[in-house]
């Protein structure tokens, strides 16, 4: 069993603490009683279709009624049949058609410090032109469009503008090489590309732009790219006929431009992540399901009440800033803040002094995050007044004890409840939390699932486990938010998630349940590893390092990791040249070039073989062992070769 990606197995297998969520809080709660969880849950469990039919019919906006609300045939799910629906007029127009045009949609500040707030009639205005100007250029319904942006609103925009016209987005984090953005763009065999000149990251500029003009020139399939000038004087090579400033674009477009109405299952957008493999895949969310998802779970989870001041720090190139920066909290009418840059710009308190400014009352960060401003020290956190917070949250990976109380009682002031919340890219939404005002909180489980998800833990042959056995995580019903697909590889979607349980989803995570019903996920069954949240395959970082001439092959490995949770540990034979400090910092730089910077390996120690069972697998576990600086434990006499292991050990750069 791998080890738990940033907690310490050992803590959460003996944490034993529980917090009971405050009387006060409770009282103003949006659900109050175990009561009424247990009500719901029961009703979404026993009579999904009338449970999720009536939700969907009262939180969303429809053009067209649905006629069925389920059809359920392993592993093809489609929900809300025949209906039409739109998931920018939900999160966008609903609003303002109610009266509440008005309300802050989105508060943003870049990291020099300026700063914009958009209505949800700003916002509608803006996705209005956006949309039209994107119809424009020749994007119509289905069409891909790469987004490759800041955290500016105009990324907001950017993404609702595609949902108003029906184009699908898919969303590549702006730290990625041009190499990942071209291999996302043919895979998804996208139209058009969104950017930036640049943006802001600790006070310098990253010229964006380049790095899309470099990704272009392998992406056949790219028409047009729209440029967003967040940087002003900034010499920007523009391609003519291909490139078009977004100032441009927008310049004569109609504030009006009504939103399509589209089939519930309709795709959304795709976002990619990381599997097993070394290609990433394109995950395909749809239309009603996702949105009904993204909201519901939002208002739950969050407990969101009308004058909340919501903040989720992640980075829209991620699925919890699709899901609860975007599609979640704006269905919900919610006011969400929005920051550009670092966390340490201009200095460590940069997040405090955000909350402390605009008022913030729920903060949803991850634990890489909260375990670096504990390194970052108190001082930080003392300067500001952060009583305007009632609720934090976690996400992305298991928040380890010490964390969770750090967290507990530094930011939330022993009064704000934790929901660490557990789910994938594939789920689409959170699938276990607690509900603030009524799960007493374990520090490290992610304690209870939510109304439609049903969890099983299950051996290799599928049994159910008993209570306190580890096993493999598994959904046992579909619900709304889940992935419909993989982008273009039907296969590959069943091999990943239905092959070894046909009417299961499987997760990929172990997971355990204890005797109070609470969930604990102990890692993953695959070779994914968890790198300050971002989850990457040890084969992508293999085949990074082997694209390198002089590297014969790489093992990658994940170990412990103070901050990100788990680092980057390769092991790498030399076709030819010297292992020298210098082809070191070669091969992390060419890493960056490959994947992006998020994957350079955090160590790399040169060996003169890798240790491979007789079938020639790489033995990870013991490379984990090596890499963590244990002793090897475990069974090694299928090592094909001990004295690699001895050779490896030697050769420890640190
Ligand atoms: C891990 C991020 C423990 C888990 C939303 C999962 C977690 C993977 C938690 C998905 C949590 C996420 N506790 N582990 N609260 N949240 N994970 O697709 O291994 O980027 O399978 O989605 O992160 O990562 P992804």
């Amino acid at each position: 069993m791998s080890e738990s990606a940033g907690g310490n197995l050992d803590h959460v297998l003996t944490e034993s603490r529980l917090f009971p969520p405050p009387a006060e809080f409770t009282d103003q709660a949006v659900i109050k009683s175990q009561a009424q969880y247990e009500a719901l849950y029961e009703a979404a469990k026993n009579d999904p279709e009338g449970f999720w039919g009536a939700e969907a019919k009262e939180h969303l906006h429809w053009f067209e009624p649905f006629t069925k609300v389920l059809n359920w045939n392993s592993p093809n799910v489609e929900w809300f049949v025949g209906g039409k629906t739109n998931a920018c007029y939900n999160c966008v127009d609903r609003h303002v058609a109610a009266g509440r045009g008005d309300k802050a949609a989105l508060i943003w500040e870049g990291e020099p410090g300026d700063t914009r707030t958009l209505t949800f009639a700003d916002l509608q205005k803006e996705v209005s032109k956006f949309a039209a100007g994107l119809q424009s250029i020749g994007v119509q319904q289905g069409d891909v469009v790469s987004i490759y942006m800041p955290m500016t609103p105009e990324l907001v925009i950017a993404m609702l503008g595609c949902a108003r016209i029906g184009a699908v987005h898919s969303v590549v984090f702006a730290g990625f090489s041009a190499e990942a953005i071209a291999d996302r763009n043919n895979d998804a065999k996208a139209k058009v590309v969104l950017t930036a000149n640049g943006l802001y990251r600790r006070g310098k500029v990253l010229p964006l732009k380049e790095t899309v003009d470099e990704a272009l020139a392998k992406s056949p399939t790219i028409e047009k790219c729209v440029v967003l000038q967040r940087i002003e004087d900034q010499e920007t090579p523009m391609v003519e006929g291909r490139d078009i400033w977004w100032h441009d674009l927008v310049a004569d477009q109609p504030e009006d431009f009504p939103a399509v109405p589209l089939d519930s299952e309709a795709s959304l957008f795709i976002l990619y992540t990381s599997g097993s493999t070394g290609k990433p895949k394109g995950i395909r969310h749809t239309t009603a399901g996702y949105n009904l998802w993204a909201k519901r779970t939002f208002e739950w989870v969050f407990d969101h009440r009308d004058n909340d001041v919501y903040w989720c720090t992640a980075d829209c190139g991620w699925i919890t800033g699709h899901s609860y920066l975007v599609y979640g909290p704006l269905a919900a009418g919610a006011t969400c803040m929005m920051y550009e840059g670092a966390p340490n710009h201009p200095a460590e308190d940069r997040f405090w002094d955000l909350i402390e400014k605009y008022k913030v009352t729920i903060l949803y960060t991850a634990p890489t995050a909260i375990r670096a401003f504990i390194k970052w020290g108190d001082d930080h956190v003392d300067k500001h007044d952060l009583s305007s917070l009632r609720l934090l949250g976690s996400v992305g990976e298991g928040i380890n004890p010490e964390a969770w109380m750090w967290y507990h009682e530094k930011i939330g002031g022993k009064r704000c409840p934790i929901v660490d919340t557990w789910w994938q890219t594939e789920t689409g939404g959170i699938m276990m939390s607690p509900l603030p005002g009524v799960t007493a909180t374990k520090p490290g489980s992610c304690t209870r699932p939510l109304p439609g998800v049903v969890p099983v833990v299950v051996d290799e042959a599928g049994t159910e486990l008993d209570v306190d056995q580890g096993g493999m995580l598994c959904i046992a019903q579909p619900w709304p938010g889940m992935l419909r697909g993989i982008w273009g590889d039907e296969e590959r979607y069943v091999e990943q998630y239905w092959s070894k349980f046909p009417d299961k989803y499987l997760t990929g995570d172990n997971a355990r349940r204890d005797p109070d019903g609470y969930y604990w996920i102990m890692g993953r069954i695959d070779d994914v590893i968890n790198v300050s949240g971002h989850r990457l395959s040890t084969i992508e970082v293999e085949s990074a390092l082997v694209s390198h001439p002089a590297v014969a092959e790489a093992a990658v490995v994940g170990r412990p990791d103070e901050i990100k949770g788990q680092g980057i540990a390769a092991f790498v034979t030399l076709k030819s040249g010297e292992p020298t400090d210098e082809l070191r910092k070669e091969l992390r730089l060419h890493v960056r070039k490959e994947i992006g910077a998020l994957a350079q390996p955090d160590e790399i120690r040169f060996a003169a073989a890798v240790p491979k069972t007789r079938s020639g697998k790489i033995m990870r576990r013991l490379l984990r062992d090596i890499a963590a600086g244990k002793e090897t434990a475990g069974d090694t006499s299928t090592l094909e070769d001990y004295a690699v292991i001895a050779k490896l050990r030697e050769n420890d750069e640190s």
